[in-house]
């Protein structure tokens, strides 16, 4: 049962879980007219402390495409953030006014401390360089589309490992499913957190870390690329340094799998050559419109409506 609960980590729910968000999200996405009224009377609050796109508008438009309303801000100095409300306060008076929250916060953590002061069910919507659930939903989503399965398969996760919270929900939500070999390419600053590596060890989960992209390219079913995050870094110097190390174009493609299915939470800077949109592997603009659907069926879930 999903009505009331919160999701701010993939692992908050079950595998039979997220398969349940997921057929119907695909039911939408087959058979959008039937739900253009579901959500009539609801109200979702997007709390946004940290830049987006994707993310916000993906939200705001599946609950418009419910039927239902938005409220919200898109960053916090046009709140009462700015003239020093507390964290605790914020979600306390939003969800007096709306019947679920969506957040997205600098603060790694922040929203397991909103989850205490939220009447209504709340969504993590990206923490810091932690978790980013609902584009784990979107991922496996897309991934269970463009394979027919989430078992048996080698995924690539190339560029920022170490800040990259879509990475981070990703590998602990695939890590659930049965014979996933994960290759993680990375330059050796930015790999990935040792508590991942942990979490991995711990469920026997085959991995390795390599640094050039070129020497696994032909191993891998999924190639899942990511952006190295300027916002992250401390020093400058390190990012100019590290930001060029992974460019995707059709030449190292030439070596990959005919089926391969490349992915990008996006946004993207200058990791995958425009070049490659057009190659029939390219699946990050179905995965942004994938993101919609997903998220309607998780606001459906969370609220506990059907379809009429
Ligand atoms: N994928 C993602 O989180 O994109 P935005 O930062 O644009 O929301």
């Amino acid at each position: 049962m999903l009505k009331g609960r919160n999701f701010i980590d993939p692992t908050d729910f079950t595998i039979e879980e997220l398969d349940e968000v997921m057929n119907l999200a695909q039911d939408i996405k087959e058979d959008q007219d039937s739900y253009i009224d579901v959500c009539r009377g609801k109200i979702l609050a997007t709390l946004f402390y940290e830049p987006s796109t994707r993310t916000r508008f993906s939200f705001e438009a599946a609950m418009l495409r419910l039927g239902g309303k938005v409220v919200g801000f898109s960053e916090p100095g046009s709140s009462s953030v700015q003239k020093g409300e507390s964290l605790r306060d914020t979600i306390r008076t939003v969800g007096c006014y709306s019947d679920i929250i969506t957040m997205r916060h600098p603060k790694e953590g922040a929203p397991n401390y909103a989850i205490d002061y939220s009447y209504v069910p709340f969504i993590n919507a990206g923490d810091g360089g932690h978790q980013h659930p609902t584009q784990t939903l979107t991922d496996l989503f897309t991934i269970r589309e463009s394979k027919g399965r989430l078992d048996d398969m080698v995924i690539g996760l190339c560029g920022d490992l170490k800040f990259g919270r879509t990475v981070h929900s990703l590998l602990k939500a695939m890590s659930e499913h049965k014979n996933i070999r994960f290759v993680l390419i990375s330059p050796e600053e930015l790999q990935i957190p040792k508590y991942i590596k942990n979490m991995m060890d711990k469920k026997g989960i085959e991995y390795k870390e390599v640094e050039r992209l070129e020497d696994v390219i032909d191993e891998l079913d999924i190639l899942y690329m990511t952006r190295v995050q300027k916002e992250r870094f401390f020093n400058e110097a390190d990012y100019i340094r590290l930001k060029d190390s992974y460019i995707l174009d059709e030449e190292k493609l030439k070596n990959a799998k005919s089926d391969l299915a490349i992915l990008h939470p996006l946004p993207r800077v200058n990791e995958i050559a425009y070049e490659v949109d057009d190659d029939p592997r390219a699946w990050y603009f179905k995965q942004v419109k994938n993101g919609m659907y997903v998220r309607m069926a998780l606001i459906m879930k969370l609220l506990g409506v059907e379809k009429c």
